[in-house]
């Protein structure tokens, strides 16, 4: 009985740009469905650690490619785990990938070929990359320890019919119906021994199992086309950089070549060996919660699982590669890893291997790599505070020194000015607000440098911390004092009764009005206690639906500003109990919030009170 189906509409739409082919290198078909073999040989081989009782055949796992010029046809088979019908639905018929529609969202508002290309590149498009080389594809399957094989066959366009395939071999066989020949588009000629043999030496000669073909000439024996070394226990001058940009995308899925490649080699009573890529773009699914992430695990020479998630923290999530460890058991659970020393161990020094790394890169790599990760590795200053310091030193942010370039922490200290003890930041919602807010007045004289920080993560790592035993210090919050002068203090009695009188008439918006020295042009600006949350983070919480006492601020007076002393003159003049003079207060107050970008808390009633105003100036 023969039922025909259709393909999830993602998958659909996928497999249209398939036949339609974005992608010029056509070749890569080919590493998809040995990797795809490989992967079933492992899981079989997995399953039968952990199922003593799974009927299963594992005498002989291998992959085998078969070739029929004549008929045009290219065979794929391994005798590994295979699927169930229901398998073959899910997995083939459905694309289960988180951020599938985020992916077909951009494909389709991208118009550029290259572009196309690079997005399906990094998403990866697996089994479906068949159709770029065959216009029709058969799958035939049996599900190790089950004798119910089933047959899966289709041309891409929409629908697939699935039937029962009694006499299946246990495994899968992956049938092409190659497409002719195109060299203009790179089509090659798949059903060409010499030309699938050397695919395959070129994408997959690190895979694990022996991949078999029909020897050259033709007669005798299949014999193994692979060398089947695993590449991360091989010395580094063994492997060349393209056997190794293979094996990169090999475990990551990700069509580009690796940004930085890492190995780590641990001998004595631990042994472990780790190849680790630092990929060259950011994942399309980088921030995508349930993505996968984490590295392969491997115990001796044995694959026991992808994205095994105890060996790299979170915030590394987009680093990829293979860890090889001597002494774990086979049958080694999540539960285990989490516990188990060792693995502890090393994911400490993959972690400080890892920011080694990255702070050695030559400048123009760690641009690529900083302008891809620079989120996620904020979340580390967060999340990690045994790195925190070695994660600071990777760090680059945008300053008042340069317009366009961001700069290292240890580039700013080196430009600290003599006598400055802090590093001075600033946050806000964007770089037009930061620089515009009169709280960078005296910093912009005096030439002192801020950080410039607009990542709403900056807010939450800036905080109380410090780097090369310099506290990060925010210009909008505290006492600031660049220069003491003697003079301060007759001011402050100059102005005493002034400031008394704002605090109480502005009591319920603030906690404190005080003179400044933090301002050369505005009259006024307002500045949070060391300790108090900033009004970007209060929003945030707010947005997060978290209950919040109001926080009050500190107005700070500018008095050399006309405003400023012309407020104590009329207060000296006329006496707390004017109402206009009480208004002013409020105005005062207002435009320096609206200065640093904030918003006000009855707008309605600050435009009244300025338009009655403006009628009076005209
Ligand atoms: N030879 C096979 N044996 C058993 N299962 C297979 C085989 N080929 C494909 N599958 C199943 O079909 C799924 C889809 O394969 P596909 O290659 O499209 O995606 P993937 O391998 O999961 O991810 P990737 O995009 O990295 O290749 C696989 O995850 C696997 O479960
Ligand atoms: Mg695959």
């Amino acid at each position: 009985m023969t039922e025909t189906l259709e393909f999830q509409s993602e998958a659909r739409q996928l497999l249209q740009l398939m036949i339609h082919s974005i992608y010029s290198n056509k070749d890569v078909f080919l590493r998809e469905l040995v990797s795809n073999a490989s992967d079933a040989l492992d899981k079989l081989r997995l399953e039968t650690y952990q199922d003593k009782d799974l009927q299963a055949d594992t005498a002989d796992l291998h992959i085998e490619l078969d070739l029929d010029p004549t008929a045009r046809t290219l065979t794929v088979r391994d005798n590994g785990i295979g699927m169930s019908r229901d398998e073959v639905v899910a997995l083939i018929g459905t694309i289960a990938k988180s951020g599938t529609a985020e992916l077909l969202g951009k494909l389709r508002e991208t118009k550029d070929a290259a572009a196309s290309a690079d997005l399906i590149g990094q998403f990866g498009v697996g089994f479906y990359s068949t159709f770029m080389v065959a216009d029709k594809v058969t799958l035939v399957t049996r599900r190790a320890g089950t004798d119910e094989g089933v047959r899966w066959e289709s041309t891409g366009e929409g629908t697939y019919t699935i039937e029962p395939a009694p006499d299946a071999p246990q495994g899968t066989s992956v049938t092409l119906h190659l497409k002719p020949e195109d060299q203009e588009d790179n089509l090659h000629d798949y059903a060409a021994p010499a030309t699938v043999r050397s695919i395959v030496k070129r994408y997959s000669d690190f895979i694990t199992w022996p991949i078999r073909m029909a020897p050259e000439s033709g007669e005798g024996e299949p014999e193994t086309v692979n060398s089947m070394k695993a590449l991360w226990a091989r010395s580094a001058s063994d492997v060349s950089e393209e056997e190794i940009t293979e094996f990169y995308r090999h475990v990551s899925h990700d069509w580009n070549a690796p940004l930085e490649t890492i190995r780590l080699q641990a001998e004595g009573t631990f042994e472990y060996q780790a190849l680790l890529f630092i990929p060259s773009r950011a994942p399309f699914d980088l921030f995508v919660r349930e993505a996968k992430r984490g590295i392969q695990l491997y115990v001796k020479r044995v694959f026991i699982m992808e994205d095994c998630e105890e060996l790299v923290p979170e915030y590394l999530r987009f680093v990829k590669g293979v860890v090889d460890a001597q002494d774990l058991s086979l049958n080694v659970s999540r539960e285990i890893l989490q516990r188990d020393r060792q693995i502890q161990l090393i994911r400490k020094r993959l972690v400080r291997k890892v920011l080694s790394t990255i702070k050695a890169l030559p400048e123009e790599k760690y641009q690529t790599f900083w302008s891809e990760f620079s989120r996620v590795m904020k979340e580390g200053l967060v999340a990690d505070q045994d790195n925190r310091d070695a994660i600071l030193e990777i760090c680059s942010f945008p300053s008042t020194h340069s317009a366009d370039e961001q700069t290292r922490l240890s580039a700013y200290v080196e430009r600290m000015k003599e006598g400055q003890e802090h590093i001075y930041y600033l946050t806000g919602e964007s770089r037009t607000a930061i620089e515009n807010s009169p709280h960078m007045e005296a910093f912009r004289d005096k030439g002192y440098e801020v950080l410039v920080l607009t990542d709403p993560i900056d807010e939450m790592w800036v905080e109380g911390g410090g780097f090369d035993g310099r506290q990060f210090q925010s210009i909008a919050k505290g006492q600031i004092d660049l220069d003491p002068t003697p003079a301060d203090e007759e001011r402050t009695s100059e102005f005493a009764d002034l400031l008394g009188w704002m605090t109480t008439a502005l009591g319920d918006t603030v906690k404190e009005v005080r003179l400044s020295t933090r301002l050369t042009t505005s009259p006024a600006c307002i500045v949070g206690d060391d300790h108090d949350l900033t009004p970007q983070l209060e929003k945030m919480y707010r947005a997060m639906g978290q209950e919040l006492p109001p926080v009050k601020r500190i107005l700070e007076l500018n008095p050399g500003h006309p405003l400023v002393t012309g407020l104590r003159t009329a207060h000296a003049e006329r006496g707390g109990q004017d109402e206009r003079l009480a208004e002013t207060a409020q105005l005062v107050h207002d435009l320096a919030l609206l200065a640093e970008g904030g918003d006000l808390p009855d707008p309605a009633k600050f435009a009244k009170i300025l338009a009655t105003r403006l009628e009076q100036v005209i």
